[in-house]
């Protein structure tokens, strides 16, 4: 198992990874792929990638152009650091660090998420992990995602809990008023559980 002290970026801490990778496992004998829409240079990748379960596809996404422009949902006073552009990234960086830890398979599409369709994501989703920040960048993944999501299957969305990123509570909390799956809120996560 990697260390997760010893992390490619400060966009997730340990404990964030801890509680993804325990809530990954307990995805396992759930049918279906791992995705991770925002995926930057692979903090958070490169434990999907080796900690998945065998026979299970890790498919990424990422603009590597960095965030969007924010929409009316995602101004606060303690957000003005996060800005259009930042956290840019390649697609080059994002493969070579996978590589350097052992994942060669993974499947990275670089886009806009608003630019992918259905042929662009797995039939079946066992595990999602969403990492977009912005409202829109949450939204769209799970209207793209939900009806490929097996029973049981879990979606994390990161910076619930941040007061500097406020459109991914909001798109959560628009999403569940009318979808079903339970919603635990633990560190910055928002782990939503489908029945
Ligand atoms: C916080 S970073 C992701 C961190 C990553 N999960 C990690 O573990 O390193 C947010 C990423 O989302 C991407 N992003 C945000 N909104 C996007 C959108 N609408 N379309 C495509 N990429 C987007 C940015 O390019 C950036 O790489």
């Amino acid at each position: 198992m990697l260390d997760t002290k010893v992390l490619l970026s400060d966009q997730v801490d340990a404990r964030e990874i801890a509680l993804v990778l325990r809530e990954l496992d307990r995805t396992r004998g759930v049918a279906g792929d791992i995705v991770e829409f925002g995926c930057y240079v692979g903090t958070t990748s490169v434990f999907l990638g080796t900690q998945r379960e065998k026979g299970k596809q890790l498919f990424l996404y990422d603009s590597f152009e960095g965030l969007p422009e924010k929409g009316l949902q995602d101004i606060s006073p303690v957000g003005q650091q996060f800005v259009a552009g930042e956290l840019a990234a390649t697609k080059k960086q994002l493969l070579s660090n996978l590589k350097r830890a052992g994942v060669h398979d993974a499947r990275v599409k670089k886009a806009w998420f608003s630019d992918l369709t259905d042929v662009d994501v797995p039939e079946s989703i066992s595990f999602a992990f969403l990492d977009g920040d912005y409202y829109d960048s949450i939204l769209i993944p799970l209207q793209l995602i939900w009806e490929r999501l097996s029973p049981g299957a879990i979606v994390i969305v990161d910076d619930y809990a941040n007061e500097a990123l406020p459109g991914a509570a909001r798109a959560v909390d628009t999403w569940l008023h009318r979808h079903d799956a339970s919603l635990h809120i633990e560190h910055s996560l928002a782990i939503m559980r489908l029945p």
